[in-house]
């Protein structure tokens, strides 16, 4: 029997790095991986090791994938390291403002406003949280900021730690930091898109974010410079893009997908929100108050996944307007349950894309007066 790649990622999901105490997978040190008939091959890309996992980390792969696939493999692994880039441009490269300790930065777009960007956002990294993986949450939409409203954070003001780093707040242990507790949102809509980049680069390199697996970033809606220039300073894992069924909407999420394809970010799948609307006192009635589809449709049509299809629910709403997002709020409800399975998908994503990507090129060392890389 062929070798599949399932079996491969469930085998290498197996080999914690000690001082980590995360496995190779989710710490993103996996790549270039192929998996065709009976051969495996892939690189593992150590950046600080710890000397003796370096040395034990193929044996330590190709055991799990032995006992993982009872097949006769050939394996083959090579043990790379990557480079320190030191970067010695006065102001620094736009890459330096990545804080070190975070895996994988998802952000969450749409391009239409009030479709619900906000409300998954939120959800999804509280859903990520309950499963297990350290989580933060940049609400990078300076001009309608909600997260510290669906968070119960408004009147949070982040402090700075002994080494002048600006720490996020935390909520149901998910770290969150918005625009919304450092401007005044009136101020901020006349804001050029350079200033609002350089307010969002602050967010990330000056902030004590620790270890994270994933940052969400909610961006503000649309396709504009605005969003283009954040998009841009920093290398963003994928995008997950989220619609209502109406035309307008899609039409806009689809510029929204193009906007993300220009720069090179995997659009990790679509959200449909809003979908349908079910009367308590009809719950075998499904309504499309919006229409019907639309977003399965642009689906299949742009080849991406539909991640998720969520209802339209009054307790969703409301739990957002009382600060409690509702996978904590009502762990149990079928938004919950939704938001559950979204986060598995993305995490199912964001895992196979980030182990068969190529390895990264070194990084060269850049010195005064250099071309930027
Ligand atoms: N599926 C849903 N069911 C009910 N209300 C929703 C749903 N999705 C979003 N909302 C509500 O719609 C409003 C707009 O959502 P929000 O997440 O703020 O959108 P955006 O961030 O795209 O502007 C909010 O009041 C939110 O609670
Ligand atoms: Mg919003």
């Amino acid at each position: 029997m062929p070798v599949s790649t399932e079996a491969v990622l469930r085998a290498l999901s197996s080999v914690v790095v000690p001082d980590r105490g995360k496995d190779i997978l989710r710490l993103n040190l996996v790549k270039g991986l192929v998996v065709k008939d009976d051969r495996v091959v892939f690189t593992i890309l150590l950046k600080d090791p710890p000397a003796s996992f370096a040395e034990n980390a193929a044996s330590l792969c190709r055991e799990a994938i032995r006992k993982e696939t009872r097949e006769e493999v050939a394996v083959d692994i090579t043990v790379d390291f990557e480079m320190i880039s030191l970067d010695m441009h006065d102001g620094g490269s736009a890459k330096s403002v990545q804080p070190e300790g975070v895996v994988n930065f998802i952000a969450v777009a749409s391009g239409k406003g009030g479709v619900g960007k906000s409300t998954v956002a939120v959800n999804l990294a509280g859903a990520l949280r309950q499963k297990g993986y350290d989580t933060g949450l940049v609400d990078a939409d300076i001009y309608g900021p909600s997260v510290p409203l669906m968070f119960g954070a408004v009147d949070e003001k982040p402090r700075v730690n002994a080494h002048r780093k600006i720490m996020p707040v935390e909520r149901h242990g998910v770290k969150l930091l918005s625009m919304g507790m450092m401007v005044d949102p009136q101020k901020a809509v006349i804001w050029r898109g350079p200033m609002v980049t350089n307010a969002i680069r602050q967010f990330l390199g000056e902030c004590a974010w620790g270890d994270l697996d994933y940052m969400i970033l909610d961006l503000p809606p649309g396709t504009g410079d605005i969003q283009l220039t954040i998009v841009q300073s920093l290398a963003l894992t994928g995008a997950v893009i989220v619609s209502t069924p109406q035309p307008v909407a899609l039409a806009d999420a689809r510029k929204g997908v193009a906007m993300f394809e220009n720069v090179q970010a995997p659009v990790l799948g679509l959200v449909e929100n809003m979908a349908w609307f079910t009367p308590p006192e009809l719950p075998d009635k499904k309504y499309y108050l919006f229409g019907r589809g639309g977003a399965a449709a642009l689906s299949k049509e742009l080849d991406i996944p539909l991640l998720a299809e969520l209802p339209i629910r009054e307790r969703l709403r409301e739990s957002g307007d009382q600060g409690t997002p509702i996978v904590f709020a009502e762990p149990e409800s079928v938004s919950a349950k939704l938001f559950g399975e979204l986060a598995d998908r993305v995490v199912h994503q964001v895992t196979v894309r980030n182990a068969t990507q190529a390895a990264t090129q070194k990084v060269e060392i850049l010195h005064k007066g250099s071309a930027p890389a």
